[in-house]
């Protein structure tokens, strides 16, 4: 039988998500400040130790593992990287999320180097507000690496739209119309209250997935499916096309209790669930147990026991997690 992780409540862990990079050419006002301060390179995982700590976690019964960031694209080396995840026997699904903004030059050889679906961060259409909500980013861009990435021939590729009231909740009829006319499926993900953001008041602009249906319903007919890619998506059918609408609802709907995932922060901490603060320092064992397989498997297998629960979100009061998106990966 092949190994599997598994924690206290019996939940198999069969999904690593892998932030390689804190880093981040854009500064979303949902996920960092605006003024950041990124980790020193001696913090950061090694290419070569994130190789290893995948491999690892592949031999312990990990088939699919999502490459994030800050934006994975600007780290050097990703791409070499993600051929030899890509290449791990195995594993059955190497994905990307991605803000969009490097896939003109990257999405060919992304999905050469074996990178199956993409996840792409659209939260609006409009080229101001799309500044504005990304600070730094240009719609355009995006635009231009999503017929890219199009053209490239991945398997799927999904958009993720934070929604949030007064900033884009209006989009979302002509964000799913995008999708449906681009072959594309979309995400709209509830806001979470993960790290200090400036100029910016969650409480206040938070807009459930209820609201989105119902907004939606006016337009598009929804048919709930049982379709699932091990993500926290719940997804529906449009009628009359192949894309699929999904709804990450950490505060309306939770699915802790379906919960297959584990991250690896770009520091190197394997953190057990976003919304605590429950880690083991997988940094320490590749570094002062160099070339020590066994020793970082039994890490591993040994973390699963502190898995919690669920997290415990609440989008009015100040954040309990004081780590940003971009640490965390997505
Ligand atoms: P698929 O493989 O396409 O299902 O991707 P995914 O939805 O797992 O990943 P993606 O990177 O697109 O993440 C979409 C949103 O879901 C992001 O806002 C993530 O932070 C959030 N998310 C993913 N996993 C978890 C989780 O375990 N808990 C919570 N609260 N949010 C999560
Ligand atoms: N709440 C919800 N989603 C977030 N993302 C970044 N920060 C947050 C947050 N605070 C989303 C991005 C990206 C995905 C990986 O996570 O929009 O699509
Ligand atoms: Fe960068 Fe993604 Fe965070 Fe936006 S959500 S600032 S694109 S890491």
């Amino acid at each position: 039988k092949p190994l599997q992780l598994i924690d206290r409540f019996g939940r198999v862990v069969n999904y690593l998500r892998v932030s390689i990079t804190d880093r981040c050419d854009f500064r979303c006002v949902y996920c960092m400040a605006e003024d950041m301060e990124f980790l020193p390179r001696s913090q950061i995982l090694s290419l070569e130790e994130i190789r290893t700590i995948c491999q690892a976690f592949v031999e312990l019964g990990v088939t699919k593992i999502r490459v994030t960031g800050g934006e994975p694209l600007v780290r050097k080396g990703a791409l070499g990287l993600l051929r030899e995840i890509g290449g791990m026997p195995g594993l059955r699904e190497l994905v990307l999320t991605s803000n969009g903004s490097q896939l003109v030059e990257m999405a060919a050889d992304l999905r050469a180097a074996g990178v199956k679906r993409l996840n792409i961060s659209l939260d609006t259409l409009h080229p101001e507000k799309f500044r504005e909500l990304t600070r730094t980013g240009n719609l355009q861009r995006v635009l231009d690496g999503l017929a890219a990435a199009r053209a490239a021939g991945f398997e799927r590729i999904k958009l993720n739209a934070v929604i949030m009231k007064h900033r884009n909740h209006d989009e979302v009829v002509d964000l799913v119309q995008f999708a449906l006319d681009h072959g594309l499926d979309i995400s709209f993900i509830e806001e979470m209250p993960l790290g200090v953001v400036d100029r910016h008041h969650r409480g206040e602009s938070f807009y459930t997935s209820d609201e989105i249906r119902r907004d939606l319903s006016s337009r598009f007919s929804l048919q709930a499916i049982a379709d699932n890619t091990g993500g926290p998506s719940a997804y529906y059918r449009v009628d009359g096309s192949a894309s699929r609408v999904g709804f990450i609802s950490p505060h309306s709907a939770n699915f802790c209790g379906s919960c297959n995932r584990v991250r690896l922060t770009a520091e190197g901490r394997l953190l057990l669930c976003l919304g605590n603060e429950h880690s083991v320092d997988l940094k320490r064992v590749v570094r002062e147990q160099p070339g020590d397989m066994a020793a970082l498997k039994q890490a591993i297998v040994a973390a699963m026991q502190i898995k919690p629960e669920k997290h415990e979100f609440n989008i009015h009061e100040q954040p309990v997690i004081l780590r940003h998106m971009n640490a965390t990966g997505g």
